[in-house]
């Protein structure tokens, strides 16, 4: 899978980042160094330091600093995924075979731990406390998300619920980039604020169209298992619509005790929410994010790089990767 090409202001800079990233490992044990090779090849969307290079190109920031933050990113991101992957026991990620699927769980979390670390040491080496700071507090509320999700949100349905659980595990990040970016630029504070705002809402429409994808995605071009997210307990908006328009469904009231352990339930469940209008909804919602996140833009000068910030939020809710 390949970087968003068509964010033409960024594409050489991306690959700065990528060499940053992949210089992470020149200290590792080789077979660690052989795992980060395989993370790396894999590829990914990018749409994170994309993100923060956009923001911080626009408002003139250093294009060192940028690129140290895009990678720091980068690798929070690939961290959380590894570990992820290994916590949902998916096989699949980015078309190709996860760590977990090759490696036992010890090898696994191990790296994931490595990654993180040098993750930190690249936020460090912004020389920003104040990114260090949100650096850390970003991770603490990615994690005290996930912990949530595994211990009270399973087959819960909540709309609230819902939305802060995904403001944990995936809006915070996209947040905490546009808002560092911003940061080490030379922006006033209002437009600091903006940014940010922008990377929250493009971050909970991600999330809501990643949650989408798990009902109508092709599985190939996901490159991730589809499906799953009911299957291991996880109630998310299609599902909360689903819900509210058919609360009497057997399948749905079998979620309050425990139902989504029942394979044959939940693979009826997923197929009766997509022939619902549900993922209709939640499309809808996802774009409604969209509109407040352009609407964050609204007071920037014209230039290429706030046009690709409108394209990105725009490819956010067309994507089917
Ligand atoms: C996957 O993120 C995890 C979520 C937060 C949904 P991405 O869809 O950005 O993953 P890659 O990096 O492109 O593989
Ligand atoms: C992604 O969550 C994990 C984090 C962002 C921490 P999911 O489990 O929903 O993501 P996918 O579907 O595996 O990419
Ligand atoms: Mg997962
Ligand atoms: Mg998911």
């Amino acid at each position: 899978m390949n970087a968003i090409t068509f964010i033409s202001p960024v594409t050489e800079e991306i690959k700065l980042v990528e060499d940053r990233m992949r210089e992470q490992a020149d200290s590792a044990h080789p077979d660690l160094r052989a795992a980060l090779e395989h993370l790396m090849k894999a590829g990914g969307k990018r749409i994170r330091p994309t993100l923060g290079l956009l923001v911080g190109n626009m408002l003139g920031a250093p294009l060192e600093k940028l690129v140290t933050l895009g990678a720091a990113v980068e690798l929070l991101h690939t961290a959380t995924l590894v570990h992820d992957d290994l916590i949902d026991g998916s096989l699949l990620r980015r078309g190709t075979p996860t760590l977990n699927a090759r490696w036992a769980p010890p090898a696994t979390v191990l790296t994931g731990d490595f990654i993180f670390a040098r993750a930190a040491k690249l936020a460090a080496e912004t020389d920003d406390l104040r990114l260090m700071n949100l650096f850390a507090d970003t991770l603490s509320i990615i994690v005290n998300g996930e912990l949530t999700q595994m211990f009270n949100s399973r087959g819960l349905v909540n709309r609230d619920n819902y939305y802060k659980r995904i403001y944990a595990k995936t809006a915070s990040l996209f947040e905490m980039t546009s808002h560092a970016a911003a940061m080490v630029s030379p922006a006033n504070d209002e437009t600091i604020k903006c940014m940010r705002e922008f990377g929250y809402q493009l971050g909970m429409a991600f999330q809501i169209v990643d949650d989408i994808l798990d009902f109508t995605g092709d599985q190939t071009s996901v490159g991730k298992p589809i499906g799953s997210d009911l299957h291991n307990g996880l109630v998310t908006l299609p599902g909360i619509y689903y819900a509210e328009a058919n609360p009497h469904d057997p399948d749905i009231l079998s979620l309050a005790n425990g139902g989504w352990t029942n394979h044959e339930n939940m693979t009826r469940l997923v197929e009766n929410i997509r022939a619902s209008n549900s993922t209709q909804k939640a499309m809808q919602e996802a774009e409604n994010y969209v509109d407040r996140a352009i609407a964050c833009l609204e007071n920037i000068q014209p230039c290429a790089e706030r046009d690709a910030l409108e394209n990105l939020a725009k490819y956010i809710v067309d994507r089917k990767v």
